[in-house]
């Protein structure tokens, strides 16, 4: 099948606004399944890379309002590694996806401060792919602001597997015994173990699942689940879910 190419979108969006009376008790790490950029095309009659290109625009949208929030991480789920079971074109686009991102988007992001960082398996990428994320990883190394982290041939499961077998590698190596495997063995071995769990994880698209993302480090998220689909979760919605959970009593089994 023929790659469908989309140009990239130049428009002049209008300023991200974010409201100044939600400084308190922001979360600190935000996680989110961007779903539903499919469907968005779908109900417009487009392809459905039509909708992953207006996703992407969203995502400058929502990293701009993180950012002026004080967001401290923004996890973004991009790419599952169950997602190369889709349509081999749909799958080109999505690889091509960070690269149109990074070329528009790279000198903002260098400016405002954001740190890029990925999580998943990032060699089993197409070269290009991997060549423009380790880019803008190095150009953004000492940025201080946001950690823009995006989850790309990430699976949950898989990062579980992976670190469980280097830590069966350490106990052979006679580094520590079995009985000293503790929940922090796992926790600095997974792809997340230089951040902090997500205090809020957002799905959009109406679907009520994780799929497979951020299993181990979501047990203790606030969850909020919204129908709009990614490409219309704008920062109004972004904030209603901040304002949601600042509301909510995090308890962690305690009373
Ligand atoms: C989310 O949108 C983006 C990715 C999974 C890459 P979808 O492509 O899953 O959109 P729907 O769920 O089919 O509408
Ligand atoms: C999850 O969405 C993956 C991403 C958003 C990248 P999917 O659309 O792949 O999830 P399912 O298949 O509906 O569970
Ligand atoms: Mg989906």
């Amino acid at each position: 099948m023929r790659l469908f190419k989309l140009p990239f979108n130049n428009k002049k969006e209008k300023n991200v606004e974010i409201s100044t009376d939600l400084s308190e008790n922001i979360p600190k790490h935000i996680a989110i399944i961007m779903d539903g950029n499919g469907r968005w095309a779908q109900k417009r009659g487009l392809p459905r890379i039509a909708g992953h290109r207006e996703g992407m625009d969203n995502v400058k949208r929502i990293v701009k309002a993180a950012n002026l929030l004080q967001v401290e991480v923004l996890t973004l789920y991009a790419f599952s590694t169950e997602n190369w079971k889709r349509p081999s074109n749909e799958v080109e686009y999505l690889m091509r996806l960070p690269i149109d991102f990074l070329q528009h988007y790279l000198p903002e992001l260098v400016e405002e401060n954001v740190r890029v960082q990925t999580i998943g398996e990032a060699q089993d990428l197409p070269a290009n792919t991997q060549k423009a994320i380790l880019n803008a990883k190095q150009q953004t190394a000492d940025n201080t602001g946001l950690i823009l982290n995006i989850a790309i041939n990430y699976g949950s499961r898989f990062e579980m597997i992976r670190s469980i077998k280097e830590i069966c590698e350490e106990v052979q190596e006679g580094k520590y015994g079995i009985d000293e495997i503790t929940e922090n063995t796992l926790s600095h071995h997974l792809y997340t173990s230089q951040l902090e769990d997500p205090d809020l994880l957002i799905r959009t698209s109406g679907e009520l699942r994780l799929s497979n993302f951020l299993l181990w480090q979501a047990a203790y998220s606030e969850l909020w689940f919204t129908e709009t689909l990614w490409p219309d979760f704008h920062t109004e919605e972004f904030e209603e879910a901040i304002r949601d959970y600042q509301k909510r009593k995090r308890r962690y089994g305690g009373i």
